[in-house]
């Protein structure tokens, strides 16, 4: 089921996108709201159920557990907010907090560094939102091989 955002929310996003449209053009690069009367705004759609399958099929479940499966190498990414609200930019800033240690244990452990388009990082950071969706993952979504080489803790370098 694709994300359906709360309306406070998409009434906020519609006032963003619909701002400079509508705005007078201000002698100003930005309006009181600090907001560039210019800017072009693209926001990639989300959809959390994608989400829960890319958590599994780019293997971010190797090492980050929700709803109890997955990996405990890494922060579970349990949803803590009872109302699913996306932000897309703070979900990429903690991935990016996290990509030193993330991306040498990808190298280590996996072989290869996970690559993500725009939009799979939008679904990703949907289901990483969104407690319903989380509560649909269960091991027996996860293929029997990938099981095995779930990451239980961060290994000694040699
Ligand atoms: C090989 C192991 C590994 C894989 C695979 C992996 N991560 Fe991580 N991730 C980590 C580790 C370790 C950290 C914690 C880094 C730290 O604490 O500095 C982390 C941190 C994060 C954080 C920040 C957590 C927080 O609350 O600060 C997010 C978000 C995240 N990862 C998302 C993902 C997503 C989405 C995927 C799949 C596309 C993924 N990770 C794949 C190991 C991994």
């Amino acid at each position: 089921m694709p994300f359906r955002p709360p309306a406070a929310f998409a009434a906020a996003l519609a006032a963003l996108i619909l701002t400079p449209l509508t705005a007078a053009a201000p002698a100003a690069a930005q309006d009181k709201d600090g907001q560039s009367p210019n800017l072009k705004l693209v926001l990639p759609a989300v959809d959390a159920e994608r989400g829960r399958q890319l958590f599994i099929t780019k293997g971010c479940v190797y090492c980050h557990a929700v709803n109890g499966v997955g990996g405990k190498a890494a922060p579970a990414l349990d949803s803590d907010a009872a109302e699913p609200i996306v932000n897309l930019t703070d979900f990429a800033a903690r991935m990016w907090g996290g990509a030193p240690a993330m991306i040498e244990l990808q190298e280590m452990d996996l072989g290869y560094q996970i690559q993500l388009s725009g939009d799979e990082l939008a679904h990703l950071a949907a289901f990483a939102n969104d407690p319903a969706e989380q509560k649909k993952l269960a091991e027996d979504q996860v293929p029997e091989l990938m099981r095995e080489w779930y990451l239980d803790e961060v290994p000694t370098a040699q």
